[in-house]
């Protein structure tokens, strides 16, 4: 049950089918006690007839029992021929009267039986003369089933020895008798709860729905506001937030308001703190560039002291990275555009690669159109964005690999290409390639010929896409790694990345 909107309508359906199940168990039992109750009275009242009968006839006739044969030859009786039974004008009163009706004589034994209670199977009519015979009082009670009559309710009545010959009359009723029998209410329900469970299951669907959409619109919100620069935006809240969804907005809100101002204050410092760097590192710079030129400085110094200005030169580099950065995050870091030849800017590179890749054994390559390619660019941002990349190139490109540059000018976009024959990036390292200061293998690259900060790419990203255009990648290890950067003719600046300088 992967949504909430399912499992609500799963343990809805699972309470309901509960529910319906306890009714059902609650109405069976209370019908069923109502009608062992109802029955019990009737039987009562069967038997005080029956006794009433029975003592009337006495006091009247002095006489209800009788020895002889009994008038009925069943197989049973033919056994007892010797039997007493009672009159048979007495017989034939009590005919007219309960269905189910056994009298016995004092010693427990069958005086007389309606015709209704021999339809009973044997086994149940065995059961019930029985409970004349075992001599208890007064009783109520249930037969289990033993026949297809099902269970039988009776009532044992004793009568006083009055010399009658009569010791009680039981009057009985299978259960299955009673008019609205627990078992038909079963039947009923049975068909209904299911009816009910399939109607509800449909309502309590459509109402889990109905209660989660406004927090399915509010996901949909919060996944548009996936990135550092759409914080400033807010999700609607509807009404004076006093439902849970409405109080969960406006904490989403606040939330996003502090990550908003966090966020803001990162920026900042990072751009305070790059900035205030640069100019002690200046100073740093010139004193120890005074130091080298000074004829006074010992030459042992020298080495070390070539060694500290390069670090400073790489911080200076990272410093200034930094600040671009933080700067295109605060949107801050304008583009001075104009009409510029890119192709120059391409040649440029190449020359700069040239002379790089002279002192590493890496081959240089550019095509481009010999007439050129006018774009409105800053040109000095893609100066930064072509030197990043060809520095890559060359720098992750061994001795006797090839750097190729290339332009085409595709009309409705620029496409520049920087490939190499280098050690690539492995697939799953490429998702990466343009996150802030990831480097592969950074324990190997972080100092020696291959040092760096991994800001470059981060920088030439931003670059690409505050020109509205987009840079992409494609590497396999040992076989090299082409960057493909595409600069659109009618520019759509990126959100933020043009806007005019505040500071
Ligand atoms: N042409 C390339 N061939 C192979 N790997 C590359 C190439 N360009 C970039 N990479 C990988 O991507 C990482 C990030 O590159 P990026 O230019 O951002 O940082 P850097 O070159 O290490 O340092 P910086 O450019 O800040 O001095 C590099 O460390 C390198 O592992
Ligand atoms: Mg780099």
């Amino acid at each position: 049950m992967a949504t909430i909107r399912g499992r609500l309508t799963f343990g809805y359906a699972i309470t309901l089918a509960a529910s319906v199940a306890a009714l059902t168990l609650a109405l069976y039992l209370e019908r069923r006690g109502s009608a062992i109750r109802e029955l019990d009275r009737r039987l009562e009242l069967e038997s005080d007839v029956a006794v009433q009968l029975l003592q009337q006839s006495y006091a009247l006739r002095g006489q209800v029992v009788r020895r002889s044969a009994p008038a009925i030859e069943s197989a049973r009786d033919t056994v007892r021929v010797e039997r007493r039974s009672l009159e048979p004008w007495v017989a034939a009163y009590l005919e007219g009267g309960p269905d189910y009706l056994v009298v016995a004589d004092t010693a427990g034994l069958e005086l007389y039986l309606t015709g209704v209670t021999r339809t009973l199977s044997d086994a149940s009519l065995s059961g019930l003369l029985g409970l004349t015979a075992s001599g208890v009082g007064d009783t109520v009670g249930s037969l289990p089933a033993r026949g297809p009559e099902g269970p039988i309710r009776f009532r044992v009545r004793r009568l006083p020895r009055d010399g009658s010959g009569v010791g009680a009359v039981v009057t009985a009723a299978p259960t299955s008798d009673v008019p609205f029998g627990p078992a038909q209410l079963l039947r009923s329900i049975a068909v209904v709860s299911p009816m009910i469970l399939l109607g509800s299951l449909a309502l309590g669907y459509w109402q889990a729905g109905r209660g989660l959409r406004p927090l399915k619109q509010m996901t949909e919100e919060l996944e548009a506001i996936t990135d550092g620069r759409s914080l400033h935006r807010r999700l609607p809240v509807a009404g004076a937030a006093r439902d849970e969804v409405s109080r969960l907005g406006v904490t989403v809100n606040g939330m996003l308001a502090r990550l908003e101002q966090s966020f803001a204050s990162l920026r900042r410092f990072t751009a305070d703190a790059s900035h205030e760097l640069k100019t002690p590192l200046m100073v740093f710079r010139a004193g120890v560039e005074r130091a080298l030129t000074h004829p006074g400085t010992p030459p042992e110094s020298l080495e070390a002291l070539d060694e500290t200005l390069e670090q400073i030169n790489q911080m200076s580099e990272l410093v200034d990275g930094l600040l671009t950065l933080a700067r295109a995050d605060e949107g801050r870091a304008p583009l001075a555009l104009e009409q510029h030849d890119v192709a120059a800017l391409v040649t440029e590179a190449a020359e700069t690669a040239e002379i790089l890749g002279a002192e590493t054994g890496v081959a240089v390559s550019v095509e481009r159109p010999t007439e050129p390619v006018i774009l409105e660019v800053d040109p000095s941002r893609i100066r930064q964005l072509l030197l990043n990349l060809v520095t890559n190139a060359v720098k992750y490109t061994p001795a006797g690999g090839r750097v190729r540059l290339g332009l085409e000018d595709r009309g409705w976009e620029v496409a520049i290409t920087v490939a190499d024959t280098g050690v690539g990036v492995a697939a799953g390292d490429l998702p990466h390639i343009f996150d802030r200061f990831w480097r592969a293998d950074v324990a190997r690259s972080r100092t020696g010929d291959r040092a760096g900060a991994g800001l470059g790419l981060a920088i030439t990203k931003w670059i690409a896409e505050a020109h509205g255009g987009a840079i992409t990648v494609q590497s396999r290890p040992n076989r090299g790694t082409t960057f493909i950067v595409t600069l659109p003719r009618g520019r759509e600046p990126a959100p933020g990345a043009g806007d005019p300088p505040t500071a």
